[in-house]
């Protein structure tokens, strides 16, 4: 079940226009959160609803984005994680949240990372493992591939939201193209706080990070570089790439919150 405010509002209600495209996001590939152990869904209304996803940085520090909590209270917020099926999983409340002061809830607006604290700590397992964060010099991996994870939509007909982890690879876009191709629109690219990846579309489907997938970490080699932020040009378009918020741009930021 999924509700408008379940779509997360950055994905811009615009693209809900172009569902009479049989868009299959992610592509229908399953995925085993033993190959994601990172990934954390937060559910809201009391557990009922599916909001965003999150990734575990270490035992008590989650990081996801800071528009899935700009209209929606944290502290009633639960996550479920260890789980393929994400309701299966272990759940737990959130004792602080750390929403990016300088996002502005505006469609526009960069800053979209938020961090969420768990009291007690997480118990590490095979299907539970923190991620990494980059390290501050580390250059963007452009051209590489990213193993990217969600329980976004996976199908925009019947704006079906997945139970069920799906996996897609995407390319981390080079930086200087996505700037051009973000020139002059409304959500121009800031390149210290912005980073874009694309699915492989070369088959004609489109395919990528959907509604439901906002917050859930774009992750190369073990490190996450991206947290998802929004499609301007809607879900799986082959011309203008998803943006994701560039962790290496708030590593000062985060610094005093992990
Ligand atoms: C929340 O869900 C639990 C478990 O399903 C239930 O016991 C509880 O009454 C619910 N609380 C509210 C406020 O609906
Ligand atoms: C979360 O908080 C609610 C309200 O305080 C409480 O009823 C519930 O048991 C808590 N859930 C967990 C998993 O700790
Ligand atoms: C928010 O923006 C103000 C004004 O540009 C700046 O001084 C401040 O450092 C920013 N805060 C953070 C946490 O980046
Ligand atoms: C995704 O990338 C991995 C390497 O990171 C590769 O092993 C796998 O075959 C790729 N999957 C698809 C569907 O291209
Ligand atoms: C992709 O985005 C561009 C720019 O917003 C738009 O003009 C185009 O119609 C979109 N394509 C599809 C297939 O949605």
């Amino acid at each position: 079940m999924i509700s408008l405010r379940n779509i997360v509002f950055i994905f811009s209600i615009f693209t809900l226009a172009l569902g009479r495209h049989t868009l299959k996001i992610i592509e229908g590939e399953d995925a085993d959160i033993k190959d994601y152990p990172y990934m954390v869904a937060f559910l809201q209304d009391n557990a009922t609803m599916f909001l965003c996803g999150a990734a575990i940085i270490n035992e008590n520090t989650l990081l996801t984005a800071a528009h899935c909590f700009f209209y929606e209270n944290p502290y009633t917020a639960t996550i479920t994680y260890g789980a393929t099926i994400y309701y299966e999983g272990t759940k737990r409340n959130i004792s602080k949240a750390f929403i990016h002061p300088n996002f502005t809830g505006e469609y526009a607006s960069t800053n979209d990372i938020g961090v969420l604290k768990i009291d007690p700590p997480l118990v590490f397992s095979e299907t539970v493992q923190p991620i990494k964060l980059p390290q501050s010099n580390t250059p963007n991996p452009e051209g590489k591939i990213a193993n990217f994870a969600g329980w976004g939509i996976s199908s925009f007909d019947l704006f079906h939201q997945t139970i069920k982890l799906q996996k897609v690879n995407l390319t981390i876009v080079d930086m200087k193209t996505c700037v051009e191709i973000y020139k002059n629109t409304d959500t121009p690219l800031d390149p210290e706080t912005q980073i874009c990846a694309q699915a492989d579309m070369s088959d004609g489907k489109m395919r990528g990070a959907c509604y439901g997938d906002s917050g859930s970490p774009l992750v190369v080699d073990g490190v996450t570089y991206g947290i998802t932020s929004k499609c301007p040009g809607g879900c799986g378009n082959a011309t203008t790439p998803t943006i994701y918020t560039r962790v290496a741009g708030y590593l000062d930021w985060l610094s005093d919150k992990l």
